[in-house]
């Protein structure tokens, strides 16, 4: 009854009308007014036709056929903004989809964390430093990552040059996409740069290699990536934490196709583990548009409390709607998921299980300071995850994670083993330790290799059936 009602009264800004956390208190209000009616009048950067298609893709997944691969930055940065950072990210990650197209056996659902990934929700409201405390730096969408008085303010333009680099994001990762850089004839040329030399690169080079025999093959054929545009293009989808939500509600239209609103700053937005409450302001707002939406899962998350959410979220059980992106910890996977996974299941609901193996692994490296994750804790929940599935019977349908296509050092360990030592040579990140090129690439291996004996086991299982 209550739900019903709720059901009924949901507009763009109905959130503001719930409680909240996580928001910057801005002291210009009557510009960031001005900002917010600016921005409602700007073109969408997505269009709803494309959020469609993706949740339709992202049903497949959902039913086992596909596995969905999101990454990028933890936050993007104003001044990290130029073309060869796009263009490695975009490398990497498309050498990434190759691995698990090929190696893996399965259609890979192409989603960034770009193009719109610059709000941070914090562990703390404030900073402190060297006996001085500042406000929390929270993305550079609020305020400025410097550790002075003034950057730390929220500033409301912020948001105009954050629509403002995530469209020419948009635009040069469309042109990537379709204009030829994708083409898997250049599958050789993705792996350039630091990777190349590295086994992961050697790894990679090989199986490279093979889709090159491949497409001779299919040349001779007369099936060449000029007269077949699935060979020749890829489809790539943005998407980012939907917690600024004066800039998502700016950013909402009502799509005339279909009567429906879309959140049209990016084609996934997800909910992140922080701002999940039910009765809150991001669950409200998620709920009334029809993007394809990722909820986070952390181990706070009990197996009711999910029915609740997917309840609200997803009340027609829209297959491609919800991808849960489960965050637990390398040694946490096994005691939540199961029980997550089984009322989902008792549920008969249907939903995408993504991995993000990044958040639940954040440490501060001992001597440094630095924030880390270690890779071999990465590797170990991306793992157990495979595992429970396979022991649930369950489809493992994605993995998330922040990574870069740049030589960084914020991650320990991996092929090329990174100490804590060798942190501070590259640690660029704006905020969470990311994988850099070489250590997504061995994850994506990974990755690879466990849809495969995935398949594997769907395949035999009939045939053991058959022998007993
Ligand atoms: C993130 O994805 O950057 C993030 C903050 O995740 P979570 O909400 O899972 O902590
Ligand atoms: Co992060």
């Amino acid at each position: 009854m209550a739900a019903a009602m709720t059901a009924k009264t949901w507009t763009p800004d109905s959130w503001r009308g719930k409680p909240i956390v996580q928001v910057p208190d801005y002291p210009d209000r009557a510009g960031l007014a001005d900002v917010e009616s600016k921005l409602a009048t700007f073109p969408p950067l997505v269009f709803a036709g494309e959020a469609r298609q993706l949740k339709k893709t992202l049903a497949e997944v959902a039913q086992g056929h596909g596995f969905l691969l999101q990454g990028g930055d933890c936050a993007e940065s104003f001044l990290e903004h130029r073309a060869d950072n796009i263009r490695d990210f975009f490398r990497v990650f498309l050498q990434m989809a190759v691995v698990l197209t090929y190696a893996g056996g399965s259609p890979v659902v192409k989603v960034g964390r770009i193009a719109g990934q610059f709000a941070k929700p914090r562990s703390s409201p404030m900073e402190k430093k060297d006996g001085v405390e500042l406000p929390s730096y929270r993305g550079d969408i609020i305020n400025g990552a410097e550790f002075t008085p003034q950057a730390r303010i929220p500033d409301p333009n912020r948001q105009i040059e954050a629509y403002r680099q995530s469209a020419a994001t948009l635009n040069l990762i469309r042109a990537f996409a379709t204009g030829g850089y994708a083409d898997l004839e250049r599958v050789h040329q993705w792996n350039m740069g630091f990777v190349s030399g590295s086994p992961r690169g050697q790894h990679y080079q090989e199986l490279a290699d093979r889709i090159a025999e491949t497409m001779g093959f299919m040349r001779a054929c007369g099936i060449t990536s000029d007269n077949t545009p699935q060979l020749r293009t890829t489809s790539f989808y943005t998407s980012h934490e939907a917690l600024l939500l004066g800039f998502e509600q700016a950013m909402t239209r009502l799509d005339s196709t279909s009567g429906d609103y879309y959140a049209t700053s990016g084609h996934m937005i997800w909910i992140g583990d922080r701002t999940r409450q039910p009765d809150h302001a991001h669950v409200e707002f998620c709920r009334g548009i029809k993007n394809p939406i990722g909820l986070k899962c952390g181990p706070s998350l009990e197996p009711d409390g999910l029915i609740k959410l997917l309840d609200i979220l997803n009340p027609k059980d829209e297959p491609g709607r919800m991808t849960l992106i489960c965050r637990f910890g390398h040694d946490k996977v096994e005691k939540h998921l199961p029980q997550l996974i089984r009322a989902v299941k008792k549920a008969g609901r249907s939903v995408v299980w993504s991995c993000d193996p990044m958040h639940g692994n954040t440490i501060t490296a001992g001597n440094t300071g630095y924030k880390t994750r270690p890779f071999e804790r990465i590797m170990a929940e991306t793992e157990a995850f495979f595992a429970v599935h396979r022991a649930e019977g369950t489809h493992a349908g994605g993995i998330h994670v922040e990574m870069t296509g740049q030589n960084v050092t914020e991650c320990t360990g991996g092929a090329v083993a990174i100490s804590e030592m060798d942190l501070s040579d590259r640690y660029h990140t704006h905020c969470d330790p990311r994988l850099n090129a070489d250590q997504a690439l061995e994850l994506a291996f990974l990755v690879a290799d466990r849809l495969k004996q995935e398949r594997l086991a769907h395949t035999a299982a009939p045939v053991a059936l058959a022998g007993e």
